[in-house]
């Protein structure tokens, strides 16, 4: 088995991959991402895995030997996460989950393990959000946390809209299901996933400090992404005097500056990573900035405290600069604590002794599923670094197969009974 997990790792290797500075570039409907996508489907056929989908890309691999009762009679266990990366991102978030969850049916079968359910590999299409500012934006489709009537309103940085990027006839295909009723679409995915198992490389270095391979996600703070728009007075960046300036930038770079503030004071957590400036002209001063900020937070007044903070330290600002100041929400995910019988059992339930149990402050489709009722868990693979979202994110081969067998082992206990969890 060890042979298959890190054939199919390098398989994945190149794909995607930035020659300059080693990180991976996997953003949705773009043709690394298909490329993965068609990695995928390969593999399912290797294994006579039965694919099901939908128009948007998210995949569900079924292993149903004879004599496991249908999903619609004793729903899956399912297990499996992301393909896609941010941008610059690391080779491990998302594809880990993947390429664990096919080492893991490679694995059971090798036991002669014959599953009493359905167990199914899903990945979920964009789940970072890197192209469409949407995080978990497949699993919240296939949940019906959104409708293909937001979805299809989305543009990409470029103004790309949604339906472009997934083609004409797949649009077509979306917008006819959508008059058809969401409601068919959603109960197929509720109905057929009992349970979700995610496996996930760590994005911290909690398990380094525990010295422990591998740990069980108790739940994902809640968080959000806001765009803040400043608007200020296009002028020359030579000619204009300092103090008659309407300057956005200036009122972008203190909202910046009082977001890490408030975040430090409060141990929660703001970052503006992305920002663009209007026209972007070393010699112009800035007609308007448009920053994003994500926040996270241990709970949910955490959370509306720390996002207020930084809102009304940008308003104070905007006012003294002479700029104008509007925030949009453009994403939520409320907090999510993971079935705590799944996890006690997941934790306890192994040969070798407990395994630290973390909660998180990264978002996951796991995170989506839980939302929409179904029991789910997580695993998460030590990362040497404790580096995410960039090109150091880093797993040990010896522990990513840890964390295949953790993960066989939590499928091989979940799909030898037929009811759910
Ligand atoms: C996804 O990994 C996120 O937490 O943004
Ligand atoms: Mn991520
Ligand atoms: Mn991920």
């Amino acid at each position: 088995m060890p042979d298959d997990f890190e054939r199919m790792w390098r398989d994945l290797e190149p794909v995607g991959r930035s020659a300059a500075t080693g990180g991976y570039f996997r953003q949705p409907w773009t043709s690394p991402e298909r490329e993965l996508h068609d990695w995928f489907l390969a593999q399912a056929r290797a294994r006579d895995l039965e694919v099901t989908g939908d128009e948007l890309g998210n995949l569900v691999a079924w292993w149903r030997p004879a004599g496991a009762l249908p999903a619609s009679a004793s729903p899956g266990v399912v297990t499996g996460s992301h393909l896609d990366s941010v941008l610059d991102g690391g080779a491990y978030d998302g594809p880990l989950g993947v390429v664990s969850a096919l080492a893991a049916v490679d694995l059971l079968r090798a036991r002669g393990f014959v599953p009493r359910r359905p167990l199914g590999v899903a990945v979920f299409v964009e789940e970072e959000g890197s192209r469409f500012g949407m995080p978990c934006l497949g699993s919240r489709y296939a949940t019906g946390a959104l409708g293909w009537r937001e979805l299809s309103g989305l543009r990409d940085r470029d103004g790309v809209p949604l339906p472009d990027a997934v083609g004409a006839a797949t649009a077509e295909a979306l917008e006819a299901q959508e008059q058809a009723g969401p409601a068919v679409r959603l109960s197929r995915l509720r109905d057929q996933v009992g349970v979700f198992v995610e496996l996930h490389v760590e994005q911290g270095r909690a398990l380094v400090d525990r010295n422990a391979a591998v740990g069980v996600g108790s739940g994902i703070w809640p968080h959000g992404r806001w765009r803040f728009e400043f608007t200020g007075r296009a002028d020359h960046a030579g000619t204009t005097r300092m103090e008659d300036r309407a300057d956005p930038m200036l009122t972008f770079a203190m909202t910046a500056l009082a977001a890490n503030k408030q975040a430090r004071l409060a141990g929660q957590r703001a970052t503006f990573g992305r920002v663009e400036a209007v026209p972007n002209g070393t010699n112009v001063v800035p007609s308007s900035v448009t920053g994003w900020l994500d926040a996270r937070a241990e709970d949910a007044d955490a959370l509306a405290t720390l996002v207020e903070a930084v809102r009304t330290q940008a308003a104070a600002r905007a006012e003294r600069d002479g700029t104008s100041l509007s925030i949009a929400a453009e994403s939520h995910s409320p907090a999510v604590w993971f079935d705590p019988r799944l996890v006690e059992r997941v934790a306890a339930e192994h040969e070798g002794g407990d395994w630290p149990v973390l909660p998180t402050a990264a978002g996951h489709d796991a995170g989506i599923l839980a939302a929409a009722g179904i029991p789910s868990v997580m695993l998460f693979v030590r990362n040497p670094t404790g580096v995410s979202h960039a090109p150091g994110e880093h797993a040990e081969v010896p522990d990513c197969l840890v964390g295949v067998s953790a993960l066989a082992d939590t499928l091989e206990r979940l799909a030898s009974v037929e009811a759910t969890g």
